[in-house]
């Protein structure tokens, strides 16, 4: 998807206009109803179009405009007209002119900031992606003819600007929801950590641990999920210092669960394939670090991926194995489907031990229990910290990848008391998202801020906004962007 943006619409082949609630035309919108002789608040009065977000309007050839067609875009009430309204109203428009056959659409947002006008393109960005790479018979009227999308605005220097560090945002996105949307025959471990070396072009710094490297490093319980695969298990470390020379960096942690069939404690075959998903996590924190280093961040960060595929297989772990941690705990290992919290005890406690950040925050799509508690439209955060907590629940908001604090406690925590060793790996039926949260934090030292993202209902959706009409939405990387810039970067 091509974005530009321009001083003036021009002859236009689809001119977008915003409206806001109350069939009010916006910005240049009343000057060219004037022009039309008032066909588009004609058409508007003759339909049940009222400026509502997310909904439009087309007009067809409206005399006295220089465009094939014009598309009234809802923004809502005038008074809210955000970053995420201007985000919707142009999303939605690529959403309803994608199949027209119209190549450029033109969106006119002159009468707002530059800001506002790169937000516009930024959305375009994320709503154009889809994962079509294995179609290879796809009918024409199905494949989207706009390519190019001409954001109007007053200052095209200011908004070009503005846009660059927004672009770097979407390029992580689009890469994130790439590895997501990935199958498993063609991401394992080993190609997931050949993308993420990819960022060492951009400027990162990227080491991949093999099972040899981390036998030697004890990492006992990450090792075990992978042990019954023939694909090698990889830890990827991802660092960017942008920020001061010596200071300890913020981590960000990944579940990377390439493929996961449940292992031994196998999972039922209905809905499995979706199992593919579960690296989510790490594609999350793949993508923050490529926008963070596309965007030249200036903060130190660490990413950390526990990359592995759970099988079952002669070689894989059973229930009731006991595995010792690379933190020394020992585990009773009760189900081989509670995998990610095994890979994620060793990845968190190597990410603190090595580098001794200032924070660390896991992403894991870790449990169906915080489905079942927040369905998928917020992620269950856990953590020891109120104000990391606070913090990240405003970057959900300012970005609509929302959050639900959890709580945690030492009830929760007995639960996880094993007659056979330091700890089993499920606490059972009740809480389950909250017990697999227990689980981890015994993994973090109590001084060390920690959040842990369960982003199981969230990494995936049936088509959830106009901004994201794709199955792997990338969540996790605008949320986790922002919390960079608005409490890192300051
Ligand atoms: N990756 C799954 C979590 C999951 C399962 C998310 C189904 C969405 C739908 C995770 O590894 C898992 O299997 N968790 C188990 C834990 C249980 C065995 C304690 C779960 O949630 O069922
Ligand atoms: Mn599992
Ligand atoms: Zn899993």
């Amino acid at each position: 998807m091509k974005i530009e943006f321009v001083a003036s619409s021009g002859a236009a082949e689809i001119l977008a206009l915003l409206v806001n609630e109350g069939r009010a035309l916006a910005g240049t919108g009343p000057a060219l109803d004037q022009a039309a002789s008032g066909a588009l608040v004609k058409a508007m009065k003759n339909s049940r179009f009222n400026g509502a977000a997310s909904s439009s309007l087309n007009v067809a050839a409206p005399a006295g405009i220089d465009a094939n067609a014009v598309l009234l875009v809802g923004a809502g009430a005038a008074d809210k007209l955000d970053d995420l309204a201007v985000e919707t109203a142009a999303a939605a428009a690529y959403q309803a002119t994608k199949l027209s056959g119209a190549e450029v659409l033109t969106i006119d947002v002159s009468h707002l900031s530059p800001e506002l006008a790169a937000r516009a393109g930024f959305a375009v960005r994320l709503a154009a992606y889809r994962f079509a790479k294995y179609l290879t018979k796809q009918k024409a009227d199905k494949i989207p003819s706009v390519t190019t999308v001409r954001v109007v605005t007053s200052d095209v220097k200011a908004a070009e600007a503005a846009f660059q560090p927004l672009s770097a945002v979407a390029d992580a996105v689009l890469f994130a929801r790439d590895l997501v949307s990935e199958p498993a025959n063609i991401l394992y471990p080993a190609e997931f950590a050949r993308r993420v070396k990819e960022l060492e072009a951009l400027g990162a710094k990227v080491e991949i641990l093999g099972e040899a490297e981390m036998q030697k490093l004890g990492m006992g319980s990450l090792l075990g999920v992978g042990q019954g695969s023939v694909r090698e298990s990889q830890l990827a470390v991802i660092q960017w210092n942008g920020g001061k020379e010596g200071e300890a960096p913020i981590a960000f942690v990944g579940k990377g669960v390439c493929f996961d069939t449940g292992g031994i404690s196998l999972k039922p075959a209905d809905g499995m394939e979706e199992m593919k998903w579960d690296m989510g996590g790490a594609a999350a924190v793949a993508g923050l670090m490529h926008a963070l280093v596309g965007r030249k961040a200036k903060v130190n960060v660490v990413g950390v991926l526990g990359l592995v595929e759970n099988m079952p297989d002669g070689n894989a772990q059973r229930p009731g194995d006991v595995v010792t941690s690379m933190s020394g705990q020992t585990i009773e290992v009760l189900n081989t489907d509670a995998e990610g919290r095994l890979v994620l005890a060793d990845a968190l406690w190597y990410c603190c031990e090595r580098f001794q950040p200032s924070a660390v925050i896991d992403l894991a799509t870790l449990t169906g229990a915080i489905i079942v508690a927040l369905g998928q439209h917020h992620a269950g955060l856990f953590s020891n910290d109120d104000d990391l907590a606070s913090h990240l629940m405003q970057a959900g908001l300012a970005t609509q990848e929302r959050l639900w604090r959890m709580p945690l406690g030492p009830d929760y925590d007995k639960l996880l008391e094993s007659r056979n060793a330091d700890m089993k790996n499920v606490g059972g039926r009740y809480g389950g998202a909250i017990t697999a949260a227990q689980f981890l934090q015994r993994f973090v030292k109590d001084d060390m801020p920690w959040a842990h993202l369960d982003i199981a209902g969230t990494a995936m959706a049936v088509p959830s906004s106009d901004v994201n009409h794709s199955w792997g939405t990338g969540f996790g990387v605008r949320l986790l962007d922002r919390l960079v810039r608005d409490r890192y970067e300051k």
